[in-house]
């Protein structure tokens, strides 16, 4: 058994979902940044990959004061789990994800991960979990097992685009959320919402279940199930 997966993410009109140098880039419009924060409330985990952590530094909270207020009177802590993949163990000790905001969070690395520096990680956030799957990088298969048996029934993947790929590599994902902004970023180097070795003949399909225009975009929700 695996978590219903969701990918969120928002790109430009040209398919870039930031620039060359990474940078982090308001892509969202205020309609658009409401509806993921609703989102995210129900949602049972949030996840990203160490990448995102390194160019954003993301707290990946609830921001509505009034989804979070829901989300206690639901016997919900205010956030839901976040999960960051990071099978060598980058994550700066002080990322915002770690330090901002009530709730769990689990770090999903590989056997390839810094031993001291999960000592050294574990004894700073003593409530932080840490999973280890696959020998070089993260397991998806093996990580998503464990998320089910975490209480995970509904993952929110927030990016970036090199997880995006091995989630959808792997049919692990049942539905693509995507909000096109009004701007164009271009650059060759810049990342897309999938890179990773893209795919040859075999592109994963879904069908498109609900359009929506919102101040500056347009929101796209793509299900491997319609
Ligand atoms: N517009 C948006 O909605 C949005 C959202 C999120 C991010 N972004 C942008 O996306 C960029 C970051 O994306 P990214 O693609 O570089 O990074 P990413 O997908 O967030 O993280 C990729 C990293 O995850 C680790 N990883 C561990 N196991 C993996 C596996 N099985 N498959 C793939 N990766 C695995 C790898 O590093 P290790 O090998 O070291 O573990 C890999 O380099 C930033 O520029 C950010 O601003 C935009």
């Amino acid at each position: 058994m695996r978590p219903y997966v969701i990918i969120n993410i928002a790109g430009s009109i040209d398919g870039k979902i930031s620039d060359s140098a990474r940078r982090q880039i308001r892509i969202s419009d205020e309609d658009d940044l409401r509806r993921v924060d609703r989102l995210r409330a129900f949602s049972d985990g949030i996840m990203v990959g160490i990448g995102t952590v390194l160019s954003d530094d993301p707290s990946l909270t609830v921001k509505s004061k009034s989804l979070r207020y829901f989300r206690k009177i639901m016997g919900l802590e205010e956030n839901p789990v976040r999960i960051v993949v990071d099978s060598r163990c980058r994550i700066p000790p002080d990322s915002t994800v770690l330090t901002h905001g009530e709730g769990k969070r689990i770090l999903a690395v590989s056997e390839r991960a810094d031993k001291k520096k999960i000592k050294m990680l574990r004894e700073k956030y003593p409530s932080l979990r840490i999973i280890t799957a696959g020998n070089a990088r993260v397991d998806f298969g093996v990580l998503m097992e464990k998320l089910w048996k975490a209480g995970i029934g509904k993952l929110l993947v927030e990016g970036g685009g090199e997880i995006n790929y091995s989630l959808l590599q792997l049919g692990l994902v049942d539905e693509i959320r995507c909000f096109i902004g009004n701007i164009v970023i271009g650059g060759r180097d810049a990342p897309t919402m999938v890179d990773g070795d893209g795919f040859i003949d075999d592109f994963p399909e879904f069908g498109l279940s609900d359009i929506r225009r919102t101040e500056k975009g347009v929101i796209l929700i793509w299900k491997k199930n319609p």
